[in-house]
């Protein structure tokens, strides 16, 4: 079962095991070293406790383990991160993220998303409905740049969102507090 849920300050360094992991053993496949190095070291363990109080952040766990993390910024519309453990990859952990955030930014009354997703989770995003807007570029503090995509995506009205789509039990946790999505694992 993964079950998607807002953060808790107790999930920094699980987070950033996570983050970290991610951008090693899976965005090392579209970026160079140099790029992999520069982009992991800006994240020190407790990176995320300013994040947690200014962002939707959302963590999934899987049987218990923290195996993914999503960001939202309400403000600027934006979805600023997902991000799935690496042992964890294409078992629906992303996807329980992305829809927990499309949740809550419909909740607060978004009706469209965008971002900039790296290099090799441009598949990803198509599979979830963003559409392509352009190639661009991140450019990290150090000045080394990242080349990723900008991407979009209309959310559905509400009422469609809101119907349960795979598992029978997804949606459950909806209203049950800090959890979003409740589905079956693969
Ligand atoms: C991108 C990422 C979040 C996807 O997470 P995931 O849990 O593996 O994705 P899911 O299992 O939910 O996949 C959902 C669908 O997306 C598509 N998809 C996901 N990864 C894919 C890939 N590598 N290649 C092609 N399609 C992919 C598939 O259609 C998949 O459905 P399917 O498995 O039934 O075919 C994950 O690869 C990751 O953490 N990457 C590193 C961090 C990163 O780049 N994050 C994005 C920052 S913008």
């Amino acid at each position: 079962m993964i079950a998607v849920r807002k953060a808790s300050q107790s999930d920094r360094q699980a987070v950033w095991s996570v983050h970290v992991r991610a951008i090693r053993e899976t965005c090392s496949r579209s970026y160079t070293p140099e790029q992999v190095i520069a982009w992991s070291r800006l994240l020190p363990p407790d990176s995320s406790i300013q994040v947690l109080q200014d962002r939707e952040f959302l963590v999934a766990e899987k049987h218990g383990v923290i195996a993914g993390f999503g960001l939202l910024n309400q403000g600027s519309e934006e979805v600023e991160a997902v991000y799935v453990r690496p042992d964890h990859l294409r078992g629906g952990v992303g996807r329980a993220i992305l829809e927990a955030l499309e949740r809550v930014a419909q909740q607060g009354g978004l009706d469209t998303l965008w971002l900039f997703a790296t290099l090799n989770a441009v598949p990803f995003y198509l599979a979830a409905g963003y559409i392509v807007q352009h190639d661009t570029q991140h450019c990290l503090p150090n000045g080394m740049e990242l080349p990723c995509v900008r991407m979009a995506k209309r959310l559905p009205s509400e009422s469609r969102a809101a119907q349960p789509r795979q598992a029978p039990d997804r949606g459950k946790g909806a209203a049950a507090g800090n959890t979003y999505v409740v589905t079956s694992d693969r």
